[in-house]
């Protein structure tokens, strides 16, 4: 799909979005369907461990990085587009006593600030579906992971044609749903930048109870705080989010979105003969 919007208003929409205190209310501390436990399934998956160099492409709050730091041993670097975010990522770290093993660094997913095969393995969690220029981030994916290192990527897979037409505008892209793809053109991406699928699942449920979940926290701050001062809800169109909301459920509930895990490996170069 063609973006109506310019790639840089996309970019600039979402990383104000995810930053901002309206989104870390309702979503709490990971952005993703499925969670910290989805992320620990994801991390297994890849078969991480301790001491592997690994990088979180669009980390977001940085939960995913300090787990795979905490838990795993991982020595990870987060790199997002929102500044906020990065800052208070790096805050998170250091009050977590990690910031030895986690650094963050504000930087735009198709553009990596890194060497070639830099990293043993690549995660990206709900963002993929965001990039205007897919085909650029799955190739900057595959530059920085050194051969036989792996990329682990959950996201939104839509049916093509499934979405109304609310869910594909600029507040659809921003929702991780407008330009979200079929789990297998997700894995074509990959190929055509050198990533072999060996492993995709389909996590719908996890989708489901996502937007179950936003739907209640803002109905909760609808009747509690919009409106008050202080509220992280303050300008926020609690009723069109809703809609939004009630759109997103049907479009789950039809098998029309759903979440998908994809563990691909960069193949190791053939010996010199
Ligand atoms: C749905 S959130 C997911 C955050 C995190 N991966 C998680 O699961 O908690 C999407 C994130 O992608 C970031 N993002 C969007 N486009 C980006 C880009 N081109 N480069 C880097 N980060 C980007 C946003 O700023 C946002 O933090």
């Amino acid at each position: 799909m063609t973006t109506p919007h310019p790639a840089e208003t996309v970019k600039a929409c979402c990383a104000t979005a995810y930053q901002s205190d309206a989104v870390a209310a309702i979503l709490g501390d990971s952005y993703h369907p499925g969670g910290l436990a989805l992320t620990r399934h994801l991390a297994r998956s890849l078969q991480l461990q301790p001491g592997m160099r690994v990088l979180d492409v669009a980390a977001g709050p940085g939960s995913t990085a300090l787990l795979l730091a905490a838990e795993f041993g991982c020595e990870v670097v987060g790199v997002d587009l929102g500044e906020r975010n990065v800052a208070r990522a790096r805050e998170a770290a250091r009050q977590a006593g990690l910031a030895d093993r986690v650094g963050f660094r504000t930087a735009d997913a198709e553009q990596l600030p890194f060497e070639d095969r830099s990293f043993d393995a690549v995660v990206c969690e709900c963002a993929f579906c965001t990039f205007p220029d897919k085909p650029t981030a799955a190739r900057e994916l595959a530059r920085v992971l050194r051969p036989g290192g792996r990329a682990g990527i959950t996201d939104i897979t839509v049916t093509p044609g499934g979405l109304p037409p609310d869910l594909t505008d600029l507040a659809g892209w921003v929702a991780c749903l407008a330009d979200a793809r079929p789990l297998e053109q997700y894995a074509e991406l990959l190929a055509a930048a050198g990533l072999r699928t060996g492993l995709a699942e389909r996590h719908d449920d996890a989708l489901r109870r996502m937007v179950e979940q936003i739907d209640a926290r803002l109905r909760v701050h609808r009747m509690t705080t919009a409106g008050k001062a202080g509220s992280p809800l303050t300008g926020a169109d609690i009723h069109r989010a809703l809609a939004l909301t009630a759109q997103a459920q049907r479009a789950v509930a039809a098998g029309a979105a759903g979440y998908a895990l994809l563990i691909a490996d960069k193949p190791k170069e053939a010996p010199a003969p």
